[in-house]
C-alpha cells in the first residue's frame, strides 16, 4: 500500500500557522461574547430556566472579620473530598484549620448518591473522630461546599439541576442535597448540622472578603470553571421572597455560557470532545476554558495531525489513543519547557505517552505550539468572562478585586498575564492600574465555614 510521502505534508511554519489561527480569538470576537454574555446575564437574573441560571446564593453582606467559633466545612466537586475543621479566631486574628483529604472513585461519581452520600458521611465520621470531636453533645455545624449547579431555595436548601465535571450519579437530579447528605449523617448517627450549601466560588468570594473587603467576583478556572459576584436587589429581578437585602452573592454558573454555540469560537476538536463526553451540549464555555478539558482539546488537535502524517511520522500509541489519555498538567511541562532540544516535552511524549518513535525537534514545537494556544485561547475566554461582569457591574472603572482560585489559574505558565493582557487590550491599559487578579488558594472551604456560622447564628437568633 502507498504511503504518502512524509516530505509532501510537512511544512512545520505552515501547520504552525493553521493552529494559530484555528485557537485565535480576535479582540473584536471577545466584544462579541462580552455583549452575548450581558445578555446571558440579564437574561438568567430576570427568569429561571435560562441558560446562565444566576443562581442566588442567599448570602448576603460580607464577612467583618468578626467571626469566631469551630466551624467544619466539606469539599466536593474537585478531584478530592476534603473535610475541614476551621477554628475562627477573630478580627486579625485569622484562623486555623486541620484537614483530611479522601480520593473519590470514579464508581462513586457515577454510581448512586445514596452511595455517594454515605461515603460523604462516612469521610465526616472518620475526621470527626480522628479530632476527638465524636462525643460532643452539640451538633458540629457544617458548610458544605458543593461545587455543582444548584437551585437554592435557602441557605442551606437546594436542588441539583444537572451534574457537571464528570459526576453523574443517578437518583439526585431535582432533590435537596443537602437533606441527602443530613439523611446520611442521621442514619449513621453522626451529629453533624449543615447549616449552609455553598458553591465554591461563593466559598473563595467569601474567604478573600474576609482578609480583602474590597473583593467583589470570585472565580474558579480549576477542573471546571464559574464565577459569582455582588448583585444588588433591584438586579435580581426574578427575587420574589419578601426577605429584602443590600446585594446577594450570585452564582452564575458561567460554564453553561453559549450551550447554544451562537458566539464561542469551537473548533471541530472542541465539537469531538463535546460529543464523546457524558454531557454533550452542556458547559460549552467550561470545555473550552477548565482542567478537565484542555488535555484532551490538545489531545484532539494532535491526533488530527497524526491522521494527517504531519506528527509522529504518522504513527501514534495507544495512551495517545485513549480518550482523556493527554492530562492537563502535561500543558504545563510543556509551555515550560524553554530548553532548546525540547527535552521534557520530549519526555512526556515518548516516555509517558509511550509514542513509538523518536520524536523531531518540528514534532515537539507542534505540540508545544497546540499547548500555548489552547491555554491561551482559555485565558483569553476568561478573561471575556471577567470582563462581562466587570462591565454589568460597573466596577470596570472602579478598583476592584477578583479572586481566583484553581490549577488553571494557578499552574498554567502565563495564565495569568494572557488574561491581563485580554482585559487591557479591552478596556485599555488604566485597568491594570484598578485590578486586581489574586489567587485565593484553598479558600472555598473556609469561606463555606464563614457562611455556616453566619447561618447558624442567624438560625439562632431567631430563634430566640
Ligand atoms: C462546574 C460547576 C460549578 C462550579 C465549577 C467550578 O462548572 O457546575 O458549580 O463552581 O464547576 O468548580
Amino acid at each position: 500500500m502507498a504511503s504518502i510521502p512524509r516530505s509532501q505534508a510537512l511544512d512545520v511554519d505552515s501547520i504552525l500557522h493553521q493552529l494559530t489561527e484555528e485557537f485565535e480569538v480576535s479582540p473584536d470576537r471577545i466584544r462579541t461574547i462580552i455583549k452575548q454574555f450581558n445578555e446571558e446575564m440579564e437574561k438568567g437574573l430576570d427568569h429561571e430556566g435560562a441558560t446562565v441560571p444566576m443562581i442566588p446564593s442567599f448570602v448576603t453582606g460580607r464577612p467583618t472579620g468578626t467571626e469566631i467559633g469551630r466551624y467544619l466545612a466539606l469539599d466536593l466537586g474537585g478531584t478530592n473530598l476534603r473535610v475541614c475543621e476551621f477554628e475562627l479566631k477573630g478580627k486579625g486574628k485569622g484562623y486555623s484549620v486541620h484537614q483530611q483529604k479522601y480520593v473519590v472513585s470514579d464508581q462513586l461519581k457515577t454510581g448512586e448518591m445514596r452511595h455517594l452520600c454515605d461515603f460523604i458521611a462516612d469521610c465526616v465520621d472518620n475526621f470527626i473522630s480522628e479530632r476527638g470531636a465524636d462525643h460532643l453533645e452539640e451538633a458540629l455545624q457544617l458548610g458544605f461546599t458543593f461545587s455543582f449547579p444548584v437551585l437554592q431555595t435557602d441557605i442551606n436548601r437546594g436542588t441539583l439541576m444537572h451534574w457537571t465535571k464528570g459526576f453523574n450519579c443517578s437518583g439526585a437530579i431535582n432533590k435537596d442535597v443537602v437533606v441527602m447528605l443530613q439523611d446520611a449523617f442521621l442514619r449513621k448517627n453522626i451529629n453533624v448540622h449543615i447549616a449552609a450549601i455553598v458553591n465554591d466560588t461563593v466559598g473563595t468570594l467569601m474567604a478573600h472578603t474576609y482578609l480583602h473587603p474590597e473583593t467583589t467576583i470570585g472565580v474558579i478556572l480549576g477542573t471546571g470553571t464559574n464565577a459569582c459576584y455582588y448583585e444588588k436587589l433591584a438586579g435580581i429581578k426574578k427575587w420574589k421572597s419578601e426577605k429584602k437585602f443590600e446585594d446577594m452573592v450570585v452564582n452564575m454558573e458561567w460554564g453553561a455560557f453559549d450551550n447554544e454555540r451562537r458566539v464561542l469560537p469551537l473548533t471541530l476538536y472542541d465539537n469531538k470532545l463535546d460529543r464523546e463526553s457524558i454531557n454533550p451540549r452542556q458547559q460549552i464555555f467550561e470545555k473550552m476554558i477548565s482542567g478537565m478539558y484542555l488535555g484532551e482539546i490538545v489531545r484532539n488537535a494532535m491526533l488530527n495531525l497524526v491522521d494527517q502524517w504531519m506528527l509522529f511520522d504518522g504513527q501514534s500509541s495507544s495512551e495517545l489513543n485513549r480518550q482523556w489519555g493527554f492530562e492537563t498538567a502535561y500543558m504545563s511541562t510543556i509551555i515550560a519547557d524553554d530548553s532548546p532540544a525540547l527535552a521534557s516535552t520530549q519526555h512526556v511524549l515518548q516516555d509517558i505517552l509511550m509514542i513509538p518513535v523518536t520524536t523531531t525537534i518540528d514534532d515537539r514545537k507542534i505540540v508545544k505550539h497546540i499547548c500555548e494556544l489552547v491555554a491561551l485561547r482559555a485565558a483569553r475566554l476568561s478573561a471575556a468572562g471577567i470582563g462581562a461582569v466587570l462591565s454589568h457591574t460597573g466596577d470596570i472603572n472602579r478598583p476592584s478585586v477578583v479572586a481566583i482560585d484553581g490549577s488553571v489559574y494557578e499552574f498554567l505558565p502565563n495564565f495569568e498575564t494572557n488574561m491581563i493582557t485580554t482585559l487591557s487590550e479591552l478596556f485599555g491599559h488604566s485597568i491594570e492600574g484598578r485590578l486586581k487578579l489574586s489567587l485565593a488558594k484553598d479558600g472555598s472551604g473556609f469561606g463555606a465555614a464563614i457562611v455556616a456560622m453566619v447561618a447558624h447564628k442567624a438560625a439562632l437568633a431567631a430563634a430566640a
